[in-house]
């Protein structure tokens, strides 16, 4: 029986009594409860160290080799989000096969005898399309995201049920014998609640209400929400979360996303967060009274198909401490497993003893954890960022590095400091033997008088048109010149103007490619203007409008717009400026080699293609195939795809992402000193290249021999560049 059940129509004081008698009896029963220590399983306070590990963004037979990296890491627990739109396709027809296979995951991380921290959302941001909702939510009547709606709750409550519904039946909780110790439901709503007013207020209190009546006997967290209520957990996300403190005294210090390094979007830069100022950030909180720190990322992985948010790039490295491929990034993870060890060994004393700060010389700390038992452990910190310190502490003297914390699980010897790094090689991709041969098929863009169109006298939004079944929308209208302008003979161009919310826009004029104009995470609007040949009479202009993922960050998420939303105008002309934003548009959603399935072997023989001296190169709207076997040996691989422009990769008709090397990386990459508060623009990298220019092939996906690759190119490149590459570390020459 619950403790809702037992509630029954009692009268108000006899409530009050019971629910006293409910909350002891959760307390004694239930296997994981918490203080103002730490998490308490089976009855052990615990300092636990979590890892990130999205199962979609790996395939499952990456997953039990990354679930016990994460355990040699010294990891005790992973911690995944639920990804909705994955899970719930269209309204009410579940998936929960392959990457989606959530149960599948969560066993595997039980073999390996790891914990899972399940962050069920269903908001989840984490660089996803769409923050994690299903486009179809955005449709539901009268829905408004993320606040006091009743379609949005009842749909987020159905969801939240039928996950946790399925964990139980699998007996997936601590209580039943599971891995699940911890869940979490939405995702960093405070710093937006206030914005909504009394709605915002009211859904933060039904969201955790609605999630502790569930009844998994786990406790739930909420990260960056001040007012959660009992008892709930509020917990920290940041770079650093030493000064953090929870909402109530009874509630442990917990930090949800310590941030190993950040994510890459198409056009910018690729951060790195060092080592040592990571492993520094963890040491300072947990010398401050933190028993629980997840990395996000501790494997970032791969944005396959069309899954990344806006302008995310295929790659969701993150500079985890494992890479995107699934190998060991060093010197990252070999240094955060010394820390890992360090900090279990002062294990007895941290979960027993509040610290003892003192104040050792100049920006110098001595935190000290010492029970009744005997136990003592102690951290040593120097917060200057450019000198070394030698401090004295107890009988002896500690060399500490710049913003560095020595380690001392006996209060006398230093096992460990933040700021000494083991030495690594790197990784390389290595160019695999033998070259691509290709065939192309360059599709014409799109025109009104085709099948699968619609028309109406107005500019459509992109997602209302698409549902995001495809990136991609034509928007065709016909442009009728009169022979008399005077442009006609004097050469002139008129200057077109189209104005978009978003987020790729190719124009073609009479079936030519008139320029392409894109936006950015920062600013996905976009304007094209230019100049544009006309002739006399009819002039067919079609626009191609794409997506490049759909924003995963903010609050009402049903009013954000993409596509030309106008106004479309022509201006130059006899009449001055001519407004095509009302007259008749014809539609057409997705390219024709999508409708095809040119992505797939029996698809792609729906059309004749060109080989040889006639392989298509520099044309926008081409596909390309071929053919390849798998290299030998288990490296993982990648596709170089430094020649292209943008589109999309599909191996034996999975798709591996979307690719677009030409967005160049802008960004400052400066020097990367460790030392000092970190943020994303610090320590930068390729700058000047593509953000991204290699892409993960899963050997999973491949056979031995036939693989068949098909790259969609809607900008123009060369194919005969493109290099299957093999990723492995850095092979040292003896003689450097
Ligand atoms: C956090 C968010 C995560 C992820 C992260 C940036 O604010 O909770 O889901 O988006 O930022 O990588």
């Amino acid at each position: 029986m619950s403790p809702r059940d037992l509630m029954g129509n009692l009268p108000r004081g006899k409530l009050v009594v019971l629910l006293f008698f409910c909350y002891w009896v959760f307390a004694v029963t239930a296997s994981v409860t918490y203080d103002r220590k730490a998490l308490t399983i089976d009855g052990k306070r615990r300092i636990l160290i979590s890892g990130s590990i999205h199962y979609p963004r790996s395939t499952p037979e990456m997953w039990p080799d990354l679930i016990q990296k994460a355990k040699d890491g010294g990891l005790d627990v992973i911690q995944t989000y639920v990804f909705w739109n994955g899970h719930e396709p269209s309204p009410g027809k579940y998936y929960f096969e392959d990457r989606f296979d959530l149960v599948k995951f969560i066993k595997l991380v039980q073999q390996a005898g790891l914990y899972v921290h399940l962050r069920i959302g269903p908001y989840v941001c984490a660089e996803w399309n769409f923050g994690g909702f299903p486009v179809w939510l955005k449709f539901v009547p009268g829905i408004s995201f993320r606040t006091d709606s009743e379609p949005f709750k009842a749909a987020m409550q159905k969801f939240t049920q039928k996950v946790v519904s399925m964990l139980k039946e699998e007996k997936l909780f601590e209580a039943q014998g599971g891995p699940v110790i911890l869940s979490q439901i939405e995702n960093e709503f405070g710093p937006i609640e206030g914005r909504l007013g009394a709605a915002g207020k009211n859904y933060a209190q039904w969201a955790a209400k609605m999630a502790v009546g569930l009844d998994t006997e786990v406790p739930w967290v909420m990260c960056k929400q001040p007012d959660a209520p009992d008892p709930v957990i509020d917990t920290c996300n940041g770079y650093y979360c030493d000064s953090f403190r929870p909402n109530t005294k009874y509630k442990p210090r917990m930090w949800t996303e310590n941030w190993t390094g950040w994510y890459t979007a198409f056009g910018g830069a690729i951060p790195r967060r060092p080592a040592e100022d990571l492993a520094f950030s963890v040491a300072r909180f947990i010398q401050n009274g933190g028993s629980f720190v997840n990395y996000y990322m501790y494997h970032g992985g791969t944005n396959f198909g069309r899954k990344s948010g806006l302008f995310i790039t295929t790659s969701y490295d993150y500079d985890a401490p494992i890479d995107e491929y699934g190998l060991l990034n060093e010197p990252k993870w070999g240094h955060l497993r010394g820390l890992h060890k360090a900090i279990k060994l002062c294990e007895p004393a941290l979960v027993s003893a509040d610290p003892t700060v003192t104040k050792i010389g100049m920006n110098l700390e001595a935190h000290v954890f010492k029970t009744d038992s005997g136990a003592c452990a102690a951290f040593l910190a120097n917060y200057d960022t450019k000198s070394a310190a030698r401090a004295t502490f107890g009988n002896g003297q500690y060399d500490l590095p710049p913003w560095s914390i020595s380690i001392l699980p006996d209060c006398k010897t230093a096992v460990y400091n933040t700021a000494k790094v083991g030495s690594s090689t790197g990784m390389e991709m290595t160019p695999v033997d033998g070259q691509f041969t290709w065939q192309s098929y360059t599709e014409e863009p799109a025109s009104s008088s085709e099948d699968d169109t619609f028309t109406k006298y107005a500019l459509l939004e992109q997602v209302y048109a698409t549902w995001d079944s495809s990136d991609y929308l034509w928007y065709m209208t016909d442009v009728n010149i009169d022979p008399d302008e005077a442009f006609i003979k004097s050469g002139e161009s008129p200057t077109l103007t189209v104005m978009s919310a978003g987020h790729v826009l190719h124009v073609f004029i009479n079936g030519q490619l008139a320029g392409t104009v894109y936006g950015s995470l920062q600013n996905p609007k976009l304007t094209f203007s230019d100049s544009v040949k006309l002739t006399a009479g009819n002039n067919k202009l079609s626009l191609l409008s794409a997506t490049v993922g759909l924003p995963n960050v903010g609050s009402h998420f049903e009013t954000w717009n993409a596509g030309v939303l106008g106004p479309v105008t022509l201006h130059g002309l006899k009449e001055g400026t001519r407004d095509l934003s009302q007259q008749k548009w014809s539609y057409k959603v997705g390219l024709k080699g999508e409708a095809l399935s040119l992505y797939t072997a029996s698809g792609s023989d729906s059309v004749e293609w060109a080989k040889g001296s006639l392989l298509a190169k520099k044309q926008p709207l081409t596909w390309y195939k071929t053919t390849f076997n798998t290299p030998e040996g288990d490296d993982p691989l990648a596709l170089d795809m430094i020649s292209m422009g943008k589109g999309q990769v599909w191996v034996n008709g999975q798709s591996i992402g979307r690719h677009w090397p030409g967005y160049i990386a802008s960004g400052r990459c400066n020097d990367c000193n460790y030392a000092g508060n970190y943020t994303e623009y610090k320590c930068q990298t390729y700058c000047g290249d593509p953000s991204q220019r290699w892409y993960h092939v899963p050997r999973s996906w491949l056979n031995p021999s036939g693989n068949f690759l098909v790259v969609l190119e809607e900008w123009g490149g060369d194919p005969t560049w493109i290099s299957l590459v093999k990723r492995a570390a850095k092979t040292v020459s003896v003689y450097a």
